[in-house]
């Protein structure tokens, strides 16, 4: 850890004002495998120690009153892997879901699963729309699953699906803004994230929500995903309620614009 993240991670005590909170939460649950390995365990056992950490931060948003939080499940670039961690990662999924979807009813979460899923199977398919049906009425959290998912496959199936309106004559190119792009996305209906997690020690957005990430706060840190517990995550959200966003403003404008501001 370093003496910055020590320094952030400083929550000085009780949870941050709910102004202070993220809307939405986006996380890259990196580490299963290192976790695994320091256990002397094969990697799949790192993965399913994972699936209990999304467990707990799905029961945290909802405690916190966080209304929607995406993880990364699979990378379009997660088929690279040894076929058998793939397959595994596929089983782990499709049990997930199967087990997890009325657990997830049950605490009123709705779960949305996003990316490129022409490449699963059919039966991983209807696993996935079932989950989704289960759990269609809820009206709390919104649990996003990124799975075969690319920031570079979303902005390209975006960006078709414009020029395919656009062919047809029913968009005009000029037309075309920030926001137009923004709802073609796999992520529409949904704000972007405030607080970008990465578990597991690197520092980098891996292909996930680069559209979406743009003035997203980053947050690394060295805890491996399945360490990742409830205190990890209110550290998160201690060393988020410090950051100052600015979205290309001063610093002067910001506090100017404040609403706790004292005059
Ligand atoms: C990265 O760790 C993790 C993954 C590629 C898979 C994450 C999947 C889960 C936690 C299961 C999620 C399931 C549901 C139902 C949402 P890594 O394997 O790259 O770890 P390493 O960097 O230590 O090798």
């Amino acid at each position: 850890m370093s003496p910055n993240q020590r320094k952030e991670d400083d929550s000085g005590g009780g949870p941050p004002a709910p102004e202070r909170l993220p809307n939405h939460v986006a996380v890259i649950m990196d580490g299963n495998g290192r976790w695994a390995k320091r256990r002397g365990l094969p990697r799949h056992a790192g993965h399913r120690a994972g699936v209990d950490s999304v467990r707990s931060i799905v029961e945290q948003c909802a405690k916190y009153r966080i209304p929607f939080l995406t993880v990364f499940a699979f990378s379009s670039e997660n088929w690279q892997r040894p076929q058998q961690e793939v397959s595994l990662l596929m089983d782990l999924f499709m049990s997930a879901l199967k087990r997890e979807a009325k657990r997830l009813c049950r605490n009123n979460v709705r779960l949305r699963v996003i990316g490129d899923l022409t490449a699963f199977s059919d039966k991983l398919c209807s696993s996935i729309r079932e989950a989704e049906q289960t759990t269609a009425e809820s009206t709390g959290l919104l649990l996003q699953v990124a799975a075969n998912y690319g920031g570079r496959w979303d902005i390209t199936q975006a960006a078709r699906s414009l020029a395919r309106q656009a062919v047809q004559g029913d968009i005009d190119p000029d037309a075309i803004t920030d926001e137009t792009l923004s709802a073609a996305l796999a992520f529409s209906q949904v704000p972007d994230p405030d607080l970008f997690i990465r578990t597991g020690g690197e520092q980098r957005l891996s292909n996930f929500l680069l559209w979406q990430a743009a003035y997203s706060e980053l947050y690394f840190t060295d805890t491996l995903w399945p360490d990742f517990d409830a205190a990890a995550f209110a550290a998160a959200l201690a060393a988020f309620a410090k950051r100052q966003r600015r979205f290309g403003r001063t610093g002067d404008q910001v506090i100017d614009a404040s609403p706790d501001r004292v005059v």
